[in-house]
């Protein structure tokens, strides 16, 4: 799937069909997670791939009681190794844990997407039953939990206004060209005479 299409239609999905997501689809996508950026490319994400059923309900319940998250057959749970990342990294080692996890858990949304997979990025949990629930080693955390299944729905974007979160050179300038504006409609223009030629 061509990149622009698959980062545009990728979308969070919180139903699920009953139907399993065969192992080497699943490696599949570790392994585009396992392509992000990380600073100092120190990859400390860790992925736990949970399949059973129990175990998937205990992590539902532990995320404020996401009943739909079990739906979906698999979770993967991205951890952050804080102990390996500390050893390289004193003052910025939180920001960068979360930071490093999060490129790849993006990564794998995107390749999920385009290969028909649904997800849901999940981080509202307790740290400290999740790491009961998993068995998560000391010096290393949770950082979030991403639901696996084929979509059961097909939700739109909810989306604000580009130009409203966009400045130019200074937080808060928005002056700028004002023929930039409407992006959608440029961009779409833009494509329209790219794709005459
Ligand atoms: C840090 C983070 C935490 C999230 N937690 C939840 C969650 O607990 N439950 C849920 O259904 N979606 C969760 N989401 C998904 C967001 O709700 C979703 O990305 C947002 O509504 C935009 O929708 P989209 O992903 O379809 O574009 C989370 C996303 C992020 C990045």
């Amino acid at each position: 799937m061509e990149t622009s299409k698959c980062i545009k239609e990728r979308r969070s999905i919180n139903n699920y069909l009953d139907k399993d997501v065969p192992l080497r689809l699943i490696l599949e996508l570790l392994d585009a997670a396992h392509q992000a950026p990380s600073s100092g490319n120190i990859q400390n994400w860790r992925f736990i791939i949970v399949k059973n059923k129990k175990t998937r309900e205990e992590i539902a319940e532990c995320c404020l009681s996401q009943t739909w998250m079990c739906q979906a057959p698999v979770h993967i749970v991205i951890c952050s190794d804080r102990e390996h990342i500390s050893s390289f990294y004193e003052k910025h080692k939180n920001t960068y844990s979360i930071q490093n996890c999060a490129m790849a858990a993006q990564n794998l949304m995107l390749k999920a997407h385009s290969i028909k997979l649904g997800t849901c990025f999940v981080a509202g949990f307790s740290k400290m039953t999740m790491k009961r629930i998993l068995e998560i080693k000391e010096g290393s955390e949770p950082e979030g939990i991403i639901t696996v299944g084929y979509p059961a729905e097909k939700p739109t974007s909810k989306r604000g206004l580009l130009e409203n979160y966009t400045f130019f050179e200074t937080y808060s300038n928005r002056r700028a060209d004002k023929s930039l504006w409407p992006l959608n409609k440029k961009i779409k223009d833009l494509f329209s005479k790219f794709k005459k030629k």
